[in-house]
């Protein structure tokens, strides 16, 4: 299991210092949640902020767009370099053509699908994609309750994905703990977020991290 924490749940008050732990804790990937207000009820950081978090990371950047405006957005971002932008499927009326201008500015595109969205709305899009972000609270705020259905969700993806396109990856984000990761893996999923599981850990983020990818 690759693991990608959230940096919601950082102290942003030392939010070079926090990305720099996690680095050396060990996780693949930072995930960057930008929200704009609007299809989320909440706001968070822009591409200023995100240059810092870049700067101090030694790990690639996982920035997951919830924000009306897609296009714009990944172009404020693009220049960052992530390794992956990740757009919502219900905020975007052209996602093909989307996810082809994401990989044409040199980055990996990722879809994702809000808990209620069917995992079949991704099937003719799969062989564009890196990976399918399935959301297992709704978007908007860390620390929130795990739903259980998205187990069963991954395990349609997985099979669509064995159809479509093999190595697009599943990630799941939203109350993700070791209280869930072992039937995440067992249904297929590859990458997990975890944002308040990792930064409130008692033991530390490197305990936090080995936790989540056993
Ligand atoms: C929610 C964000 C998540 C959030 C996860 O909209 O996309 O990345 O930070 O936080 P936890 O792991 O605390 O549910
Ligand atoms: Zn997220």
């Amino acid at each position: 299991m690759l693991v990608a924490p959230s940096i919601l749940s950082a102290d942003f008050g030392r939010l070079a210092e926090e990305v720099r732990a996690i680095c050396d804790a060990g996780c693949d990937l930072v995930h960057v949640d930008v929200m704009d207000g609007h299809f989320v009820p909440n706001m968070t950081i822009g591409p200023v902020v995100v240059e810092a978090v870049a700067k101090a990371a030694t790990k690639p950047l996982d920035v997951h767009l919830m924000v009306e405006d897609n296009n714009f957005f990944v172009d404020l971002f693009a220049p960052l370099k992530p390794e992956f932008i990740s757009f919502h499927l219900e905020s975007e009326r052209h996602p093909d053509r989307l996810m082809h201008k994401i990989r044409d500015l040199g980055i990996r595109p990722a879809l994702v699908l809000n808990p209620h969205t069917l995992p079949e709305m991704t099937e003719y899009l799969l062989e564009g994609l890196d990976m399918v972000l399935l959301m297992s609270v709704n978007p908007g705020f860390g620390g929130q309750k795990f739903i259980p259905q998205v187990i069963e969700k991954a395990k349609r993806l997985k099979d669509l994905i064995e159809k479509r396109n093999p190595d697009c990856l599943i990630e799941v984000d939203g109350g993700v703990s070791d209280r869930n990761i072992a039937e995440l893996k067992a249904a297929g999923v590859d990458v997990a977020v975890a944002g308040s599981y990792v930064f409130k850990h008692p033991q530390g983020y490197a305990e936090a991290i080995a936790s989540l990818k056993q």
